[in-house]
């Protein structure tokens, strides 16, 4: 009997072992904007939403691109300070068009994203990036323990699976994983935010937010992992006929440009700035839809100034309207994406100011640490490191984010000690007794956990052979075109 109960308890400790430490899982969706929830197709979403804490929407960061967003996530940081100042940028000093790459985080060496903060925050830590823009790379010069890099091609369930895995190891069990879908950006830049591509989209990720939550219930860490839910920024649909040439306005050979619209990233060369401005001005009074900022006008609520690779002259658009980018990704698009380019054709667009409605991302966080049936007033992207750094119970590091936004969302601490004495030394000795117990079922079935986890780690290299376990990754480029993120 007692060997009995010994194997079983030493079998559920085997399938079901999870972090000692606080568990924070965060899931971004690209480009989900705060208010799809209006469009009634992502109940689970809605439940979870409703049965944790949500705001309205976030107020992101500028530009409302991919990167800069997803990296002021992980570090509390304006992009001035992380310097992933769009998703792409022009390098000066090496006169290089600079995409997504380790160079692009690496611009502030005293930066720590969440991912590194925790693994250096005690033993027993380990993080994972599935996807996530950026953790692939070291920061710190360390590697995460867990990271796969951007690969489209590995769907989402996998994703999950894999990320289950991490949580579950029963060695270096993950205590915080980054998850990244690309969805529904990608398909919204090439067919518009109300295409029906776009609309069967949120039904799929409302789908795998249902899969993930039955998976982590299935693994026994629903009752222990912290879950957010969040975006990097909404997405508005732009027509050919809002289509703006502005490099009409600058002499070919004279300038250098970056990122994508509704933002363009102007470096002229030498002896050429004021004579690009002056025409660019001209241009701008004379469309009357797009703006032109020097480096010094550039408005202080944007956080954009202070960084060595901010663009001497940056052009934005109007809302609703892109650039010389999009005149010649459309036709692109519709060869892709197998229609006709028309004036009625819709593409999505983001990087507007974070004042524009739709550019604006949602959140939502279920878990122990987190409060039930609950709203918090729109907080800062910024502020979200905080949030993390409570939740995974780390030390705090300057950022640009605040913590009172965020505290609301944390239920309070439990009252410390209301229990009798009785019950607390009744509840020490039965502690007691079960350590003593699973010490015992430990060493007995050391063996069989050894042959389980290699038997796991094979099944997981033959389902997906990308899959990087541990340090032993293998870092292999996958380049997010500008347009598609
Ligand atoms: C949400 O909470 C309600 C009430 O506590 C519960 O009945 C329901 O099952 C929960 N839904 C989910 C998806 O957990
Ligand atoms: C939706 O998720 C469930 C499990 O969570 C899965 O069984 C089902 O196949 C999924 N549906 C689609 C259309 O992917
Ligand atoms: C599309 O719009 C442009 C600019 O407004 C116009 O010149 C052109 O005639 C339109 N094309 C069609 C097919 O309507
Ligand atoms: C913009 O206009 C210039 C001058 O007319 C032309 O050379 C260039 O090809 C146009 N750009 C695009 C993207 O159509
Ligand atoms: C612009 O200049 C580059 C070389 O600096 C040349 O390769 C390109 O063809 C030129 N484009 C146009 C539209 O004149
Ligand atoms: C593209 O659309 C055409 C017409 O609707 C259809 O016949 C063709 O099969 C489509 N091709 C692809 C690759 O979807
Ligand atoms: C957003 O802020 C800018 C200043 O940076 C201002 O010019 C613009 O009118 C504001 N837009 C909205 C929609 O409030
Ligand atoms: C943002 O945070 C960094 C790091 O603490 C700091 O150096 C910078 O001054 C802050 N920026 C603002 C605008 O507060
Ligand atoms: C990080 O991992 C990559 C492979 O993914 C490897 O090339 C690199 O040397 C590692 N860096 C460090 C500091 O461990
Ligand atoms: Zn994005």
């Amino acid at each position: 009997m007692l060997l009995k109960i010994l194997v079983l308890y030493a079998l559920l400790n085997i399938v079901y072992s999870a972090s000692e430490h606080p568990i924070l899982l965060i899931v971004s969706y690209d480009a989900f904007k705060y208010n799809f929830f209006d469009t009634k197709l992502v109940p689970n979403m809605e439940r979870i939403r409703k049965n944790g804490t949500y705001s309205d929407y976030l107020i992101n960061v500028f530009p409302t691109k991919t990167f800069p967003n997803h990296h002021s996530i992980a570090t509390g940081l304006y992009p001035e300070v992380h310097g992933v100042i769009g998703n792409s940028y022009f390098d000066q000093d090496r006169s290089t068009l600079q995409k997504m790459g380790k160079d692009m985080f690496s611009y502030n060496k005293g930066v720590v994203p969440i991912w590194r903060l925790n693994e250096d925050s005690g033993k027993g830590r380990y993080s994972g990036s599935m996807m996530w823009p950026g953790a692939v790379f070291p920061y710190q010069g360390k590697n995460i323990t867990y990271r796969q890099d951007f690969d489209s091609k590995i769907d989402w369930y996998k994703r999950i699976d894999t990320v289950i895995t991490w949580l579950t190891d029963p060695y270096k069990p993950a205590n915080l994983v980054m998850l990244y879908i690309e969805e529904p950006d990608t398909h919204a830049h090439a067919l518009g935010p109300h295409s029906q591509t776009v609309l069967q989209l949120l039904r799929d990720l409302d789908n795998i937010t249902l899969y993930l939550k039955e998976q982590l219930e299935k693994h026994k860490l629903a009752d222990k992992a912290n879950v957010i839910h969040l975006s990097d920024h909404g997405l508005v649909g732009v027509k050919p006929t809002n289509f703006i040439n502005i490099t009409q306005y600058m002499k070919n050979g004279t300038y250098n440009m970056a990122d994508s619209s509704p933002v363009l990233q102007i470096y002229p060369k030498k002896g050429y700035q004021q004579k690009i401005y002056d025409s660019l001005k001209a241009g701008s009074q004379k469309n009357g839809h797009f703006k032109v900022y020097l480096k010094k006008d550039f408005p202080k609520q944007w956080h954009y100034k202070k960084s060595t690779r901010s663009p001497p002259i940056l052009v934005m658009s109007d809302v609703g309207y892109a650039m010389d980018d999009l005149i010649e990704s459309a036709p692109l698009y519709a060869k892709a994406y197998n229609f006709t380019l028309t004036n009625n054709s819709e593409f999505g667009v983001h990087g507007y100011e974070t004042n524009v409605t739709e550019m604006r991302p949602f959140f939502m966080a279920r878990g122990p640490k987190i409060k039930v049936g609950h709203k918090v007033a729109p907080f800062h992207t910024v502020d979200l490191f905080n949030l993390f750094t409570k939740i995974l119970e780390i030390p705090h590091l300057p950022n640009n984010g605040s913590m009172g936004n965020i505290v609301e969302i944390l239920t309070e601490k439990p009252a410390s000690h209301t229990f009798g004495s009785i019950l607390v030394v009744t509840a020490v000795g039965v502690l007691i007794a079960v350590l003593i117990v699973s010490a015992a079922a430990s060493i007995a079935l050391a063996i069989v956990k050894r042959q389980q986890t290699i038997a796991t780690a094979a099944a997981l290299n033959k389902r997906f052979p990308q899959t990087f376990v541990r340090n032993d990754a293998v870092e292999v480029q996958h380049l997010l075109e500008p347009e598609d993120a």
